[in-house]
């Protein structure tokens, strides 16, 4: 390279002209205006519009968009009727004196513009073309900025950065472990973590009072859009702290975040609300508040009532029916309702009981079983003449959970929230255990080194009703963190090892080493993680964490820029003494 750059794309402003400058860039794109032609110059920092002479400079025949080039030039003013307002440089263009090509492209997959229609696996692969694109490059610079103020703000609140070893022991923590297989100790594997939360409980232990860290974390999990393989947790952790403590931290933070990348002021201390009240109001354990459309206890009026889901339902173990009213939805057809029902359905509700309530009376799957006691219910629920009722019946967390989706799709169809808003959550008092019914145990809601609101009953005692301080913060009716106050007795934790099933010898086996750093003085201590990526995701307004991670997994898992994962040669395997069972 002969020429190397004294002037971004960026920086050239009327009083540079007359100056001599070289840029370095990439062409976006050539225009011929009579003869002349009108090369815009790209690089990170913004665009230059270059003007030259083709019969001058004979380079510009081999130069298309993608090309890559130097050029050096005079700044000069643009005539006026010829600024572009749009560009921080639009009032210049350099007039070029000469042009270095100093690499050719192959054309490429897709423009480089910022409405890019191609699809999305075609864009990952070609992530290098990708990301010369503003929105992508935007995503990664708020990345970037977030991460900063982050790592600022957490600094400046007394925290250490710690780092913690990524070959760790394997300990499953709710997904399943990746596994690196050691090739000095053959049979035996280390496993990624799935967060560093037994290093951060075990740098309580050596002292270090308040630790932190920006931390990659692996689960072998199935994907969605808000799920990667690989992705970045904000990971705290604080010694002789009760739950508020946490929360002022996180506030300070977020609500720094909050005015520096989107330039919106949020309230602190956010709102606080139960487990319970989230459930029952909201139908979900991460509510999107932006708008109302609670749910209601139906329970009372389903006991004994003459349609027997709602009757059945009330006799199961934790049986409830809710109902919620969609304002207007009796103008909605059959084929919407059944859409709406059949989310209920997709998040495990056995269906969807609804009626209209119209100027011919209630009409709709269960309106002839309506007395008017039940009609009276629904309307002191708010419901009035023009408007749907739905029901889901069942077992509290999944009828729960189901008319909560039912209420979030109605919300999305009738346009109820506004995007503008930034609310955030904490949802506390989360129930310790919750119940597999596949394995027929009990298991932790979050982690098994989570505290217990009171002392745990004996073992094979009824746990479904046990409290922890266990908190989420939820933003817009996305998890964006998770926490809670930790076991520091090792007494305590060995009996939360017992009732989720672990005979001592697993215990042992599994958690030993991490029993011994509670046996020698652990301090009380709490903490919590971020998810970087789906905090990027929301700043951003983005539909999928793949927006905002340079060079993510697609939906099965695959890099599709390097095409991992990948076969091991045959010498890979030997060496680690291993063989692929088939194929491979
Ligand atoms: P948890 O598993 O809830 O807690 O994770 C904390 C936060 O990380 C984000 N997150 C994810 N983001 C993208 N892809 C994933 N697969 C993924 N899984 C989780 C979520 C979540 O709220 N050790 C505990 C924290 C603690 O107790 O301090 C933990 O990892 O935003």
């Amino acid at each position: 390279m002969r020429h190397q750059r004294t002037k971004t794309c960026g920086e050239c402003r009327l009083n540079h002209v007359g100056e001599l400058v070289v840029l370095n860039g990439w062409v976006q794109a050539v225009r011929d205006h009579g003869g002349l032609l009108f090369l815009d110059l790209r690089d990170r920092y913004g665009f230059t519009q270059v003007v030259a002479d083709p019969a001058q400079h004979s380079v510009l025949s081999e130069v298309g968009p993608e090309c890559v080039i130097a050029v050096v030039g005079k700044v000069r003013a643009r005539p006026a009727e010829a600024r572009n307002t749009n560009r921080s440089t639009g009032d210049i263009e350099i007039e070029a004196i000469e042009i270095e090509l100093l690499n050719t492209t192959k054309v490429p997959p897709f423009e480089v513009d910022d409405e890019c229609r191609t699809r999305e696996e075609l864009r990952l692969e070609h992530r290098y073309v990708d990301m010369r694109r503003r929105p992508v490059l935007a995503a990664m610079e708020l990345r970037s900025r977030l991460n900063y103020l982050m790592r600022q703000s957490m600094t400046e609140q007394g925290f250490m950065e710690v780092e913690t070893p990524i070959l760790m022991k394997t300990s499953p923590e709710g997904a399943r472990d990746f596994l690196v297989p050691s090739r000095v100790h053959p049979g035996k594997a280390y496993g990624l973590p799935q967060s560093p939360q037994l290093f951060k409980q075990t740098l309580m232990a050596c002292g270090i009072d308040k630790y932190f860290q920006i931390c990659k974390c692996f689960r072998d999990e199935d994907l969605r859009a808000d799920r990667q393989l690989e992705f970045t947790q904000l990971d705290m952790e604080m010694s002789f702290v009760r739950q508020e403590d946490v929360f002022a931290v996180m506030e300070r933070l977020m609500t720094t975040v909050w005015r520096e990348l989107a330039r919106g002021e949020v309230a602190a201390p956010f709102p606080r609300m139960t487990w319970d009240e989230a459930m029952t109001r909201f139908g979900s354990d991460k509510p999107e508040t932006r708008f109302g459309m609670e749910l209601f206890d139906f329970a009372d009026r389903a006991r004994g009532s003459g349609f027997r889901v709602f009757a059945q339902a009330m006799e199961l173990p934790q049986g409830t029916v809710r109902g919620m009213v969609v304002k207007g939805g009796a103008a909605l057809s059959r084929k919407q309702i059944d859409e709406a029902e059949a989310v209920a359905k997709s998040y495990g509700a056995g269906g969807m009981a609804w009626v209209k309530l119209t100027a011919e009376g209630p009409q709709g799957s269960i309106a002839k079983f309506l007395a008017a006691d039940d009609l009276a219910a629904l309307t002191a629920a708010g419901a009035a003449q023009g408007d749907l009722v739905v029901f889901t019946a069942g077992r509290f967390e999944p009828a729960l959970n189901a008319l909560g989706q039912v209420r979030l799709h109605f919300g999305r169809v009738q346009n109820l929230v506004d995007s503008k808003l930034a609310h955030f959550v904490w949802i506390t008092d989360f129930p310790m255990f919750e119940w597999n019914e596949d394995e027929k145990r009990f298991e932790a809601k979050h982690h098994m080194f989570t505290a217990p609101s009171e002392p745990l009953p004996p073992l094979g005692g009824d746990l479904s009703h046990l409290k922890a301080s266990l908190y989420d913060l939820v933003l817009n009716g996305n998890e964006i963190g998770s926490g809670s106050i930790r076991i520091h007795q090792p007494e305590v934790q060995a009996q939360v090892f017992a009732h989720v099933g672990l005979t001592p010898e697993q215990a042992q086996d599994k958690f030993g080493w991490f029993l011994r750093v509670l046996e020698y003085g652990a301090p009380p201590h709490g903490g919590i993680a971020l998810g970087v990526d789906r905090i990027a995701m929301i700043l951003a307004g983005a539909a999928s964490l793949r927006e905002v991670i340079a060079f993510p997994k697609n939906a099965s898992g695959i890099c599709p820029l390097t095409q991992s994962p990948s076969a091991p040669d045959t010498k890979q395997w030997d060496e680690l003494q291993l063989r692929p069972v088939s194929g491979g």
